[in-house]
């Protein structure tokens, strides 16, 4: 078999077997879907996985501070050329969001070590804690601290359990105290990451890789209504104050005013209510709220208009209502230079290419805005994401991982 053809077999043959082996690492049941939450056991063994994997080619790796894996192909000067994703999910997410992006990262280093390569900068592969910020509403957590915000403030911040997000880092081994040493961003000279689409553009225009232009920002809003407990057999229904029946009537309309509005994206993904028994009128409802846009301008236009919605259905239902913003990450336009060398890595690689705006939150938000930073998508499967039927076909993640390990052969020699 000719050289080349054995190598791509190789190439294909390795990063399904680490897909398949990270799979495992919170894998829910037999639906396929995965729960790596931030600082959970799975996430943290999938971590130690990954740091055994490039120790395995002869480089330094290891958790710093905030959890990110922080993997170093050392060289003789200049800042690194940082290749980054995530292995933490969404509560039963799929097998790529995230991870395809890390063992692409792997995929590259382990093909240039393999061919002699010799980088004129460090590279450094990071896998960052807490993209999803499903778990504490904190995404990005670990790019955060890699870029050396203040995370202080988070660390009360409680789970689903009531966990605290300070707790659950000392479960895991580490200490909110010790996370400003996490800033790495003055040795860093670029951001380059590969993503699945996670949505439907790719696939249906028959297309290999999109190089992404700009990434839609986002507000995490959090909804608390309040009204007051009662007996389910006893409280005759014109004097309740159900916390519920006003917060679902501000779901269907916060929902109705995205779809009007046009430019922007409202989610309602959670929900608590308590006390929460079948014979209790609801005292409280809790809900977010994920807003997206590619313009600020257009988060904040939406985030009035849903508190005035909220403020005038509490009024009417004789309710208390309250709206805070828990997290925030404003779009960012990824850097020309690194679009064009991606463009070339597609060109060398003879993939087809797009340029296309990412509708999904990434690292690339917060690394973008200290360095220049680059990303790449690959076709994701009927577009689904979030998902434990979330798909790339091992053709395309394989594809995506030259033009990749390409455009970091450019930007590191
Ligand atoms: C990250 O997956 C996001 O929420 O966009
Ligand atoms: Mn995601
Ligand atoms: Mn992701």
């Amino acid at each position: 078999m000719l050289d080349g053809q054995r190598r791509k077999l190789n190439a294909v043959t390795e990063l399904i077997r680490d897909l398949q082996t990270l799979s495992r690492f919170g894998a829910d049941g037999d639906d396929g879907g995965i729960s790596r939450l931030a600082w959970s056991p799975p996430l943290l063994e999938a971590s130690g996985w990954l740091v055994q994997q490039v120790r395995a080619l002869g480089l330094d790796a290891d958790l710093d501070a905030a959890g990110n894996v922080v993997a170093v192909w050392a060289a003789d000067g200049g800042d690194a050329l940082v290749v980054g994703s995530h292995l933490d999910t969404v509560p039963n997410g799929g097998r790529f969001d995230g991870a395809l992006g890390v063992i692409a990262g792997l995929a590259a280093l382990r093909q240039l070590r393999g061919s002699g390569f010799q980088p004129k900068r460090p590279i450094w592969l990071v896998s960052f804690m807490d993209e999803e910020g499903a778990r504490f509403s904190t995404p990005m957590f670990g790019s955060r601290a890699f870029v050396g915000e203040d995370l202080q403030h988070l660390g009360t911040r409680t789970d689903g359990d009531g966990t605290r997000l300070a707790d659950a880092m000392s479960a895991a081994g580490f200490s909110l105290e010790a996370l400003s040493s996490a800033r790495a961003i003055d040795r860093v000279h670029g951001y380059l990451e590969l993503h699945i689409e996670q949505g439907p553009v790719l696939e249906a225009q028959d297309t290999d890789v999109g190089v992404v232009t700009h990434i839609a920002g986002s507000a995490d809003l959090q909804v608390v209504v309040t009204g007051e407990a009662g007996h389910a057999g006893t409280t005759p229904m014109g004097a309740r104050r159900d916390a519920l029946v006003g917060a679902s009537r501000m779901i269907t309309l916060i929902c109705q005013a995205a779809a009007e509005d046009g430019d922007v994206r409202a989610t309602v993904g959670t929900i608590a209510v308590s006390p929460g028994a079948s014979n209790v009128i609801p005292a409280r409802a809790e809900f977010t709220v994920d807003v997206r846009a590619t313009e600020d301008a257009a988060i904040d236009r939406f985030s009035a208009r849903l508190s005035a919605l909220i403020a005038d259905i509490a009024r009417e239902e004789g309710l208390e209502a309250s709206l805070d913003e828990a997290a925030r990450l404003a779009p960012l336009a990824l850097d020309g230079d690194l679009q064009g060398a991606l463009v070339a890595a597609a060109r060398e690689a003879g993939a087809s290419f797009t340029s296309m705006p990412s509708g999904a939150a990434h690292d690339a938000m917060v690394i973008g805005r200290h360095v220049p930073a680059g990303m790449l998508f690959v076709p994701s499967r009927g577009g689904i994401s979030h998902n434990p039927a979330e798909y790339t076909s091992a053709d395309d993640a394989v594809r995506g991982a030259e033009v990749l390990t390409r455009a970091i052969a450019q930007l590191a020699s």
